[in-house]
């Protein structure tokens, strides 16, 4: 029975490497699961995913046909699925947590959730989007970007900083959504400028910017020339340039702000495993292909317009390099007090 079951794992090992240098061709080419490994003889898998659902489900797929485990997809807001994890504690059915930002992540790491992920696994990616402590991993990354519409407004003339955008010169000038990435900067704030600024930043936004409540209408509204600029994150307008055929059949142009401004924040989308998983080996070798480039890295590259975070690998959208940007440079597992940011939020009256 021993005999059999280390068998068993090192078949699942042998599925998982090979699957690493070959799964993305094998995927690409429709030529389906590998023949050692058949589907559900490696074990379960279940994530609770608040990645937009298209990816999440495609990486849970790809993974099947590397790995031969079964995977099932729970799909949520990064913040409802956290409460969920904490709600379930050690009868969690949650053998991974994908996430759109690193906050929720954070958060559960802060109550001492999560199990450290292999340490050869963080290795495979940029290590700047990877939590200090290596709690969990950054898998991917959106920055936050300015959409603006070159008709009423040049890019020169964009603000210089997101801090400025209280001053009276932006009144009615922007619009944005008060979602994940925005509570996220909400929180960065909280730790920079502290809570006080942060709350008086918040006003000014209420007061000058036009809330949209999601970034497909700010990108939208830009566009359509409804407004000059707007704050989202940089992967709706690559979306919709790629359902139009290309950038040059859009009239709104992505500004990413420079000079590490709060303004150009890039986020990691974390991978964790809940310490109360009972599939722990299983999970790590998700984690491991998740930040293999070829295995995880490869999908995002073909599937998201988000940043694929293993050194080489390039997405197929056109992103700018991300060594181009100029991001603020801080600990990813730092952003763990969304509630701080969402009161913050509410009493300036945006939501
Ligand atoms: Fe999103």
């Amino acid at each position: 029975m021993f005999q059999r079951r280390e068998n068993r794992r090192a078949v699942l090992r042998l599925g998982v490497a090979a699957a690493g240098l070959a799964v993305s061709p094998l995927v690409a080419r429709g030529q389906g699961t590998p023949a050692a490994t058949p589907a559900g003889s490696a074990g379960t898998l279940t994530i609770y995913s608040g990645q937009h659902e298209a990816l999440a489900n495609t990486l849970a797929r790809a993974f099947e046909a590397a790995s031969g485990a079964t995977v099932s997809v729970r799909a949520g807001s990064d913040s409802d699925l956290a409460n969920q994890i904490i709600e379930e504690g050690d009868k969690t059915n949650a053998d991974i947590f994908l996430t759109e930002e690193p906050g929720p992540a954070a958060t559960l790491d802060a109550q001492g959730l999560l199990a450290p992920i292999d340490a050869a696994s963080l290795a495979k990616t940029d290590k700047r989007f990877n939590p200090e402590n290596g709690h969990w991993l950054g898998y991917a990354a959106r920055s936050r970007a300015i959409f603006y519409n070159p008709e009423l407004i040049a890019e020169s003339d964009l603000p210089g900083s997101l801090l400025d955008l209280g001053n009276d010169e932006w009144q009615g000038k922007f619009a944005y959504a008060p979602t994940g990435a925005f509570t996220s900067t909400v929180a960065y704030l909280i730790n920079t400028i502290g809570a006080d600024e942060t709350l008086a930043w918040l006003q000014g936004i209420a007061k000058n910017g036009e809330n949209l409540l999601k970034n497909g209408a700010v990108r939208d509204a830009v566009e359509a020339g409804q407004i000059p600029f707007g704050l989202s994150n940089h992967y709706y307008w690559y979306i919709l340039a790629n359902e139009m055929g290309g950038p040059e059949h859009l009239t709104s142009r992505v500004h990413y702000m420079k000079g590490q401004d709060p303004g150009g924040l890039v986020l990691a989308s974390a991978a964790a495993i809940p310490a109360a998983s009972r599939n722990q080996d299983l999970a790590q070798q998700f984690v491991s292909w998740l930040a293999d480039p070829a295995g995880g890295q490869a999908i995002i590259a073909a599937e998201s317009p988000q940043f694929p975070l293993a050194p080489g690998v390039e997405s197929r959208f056109g992103l700018p390099p991300l060594s181009e940007l100029d991001p603020p440079l801080f600990d990813q597992g730092s952003l763990k007090d969304a509630d701080q940011a969402i009161a913050l939020i509410l009493e300036a009256g945006i939501i």
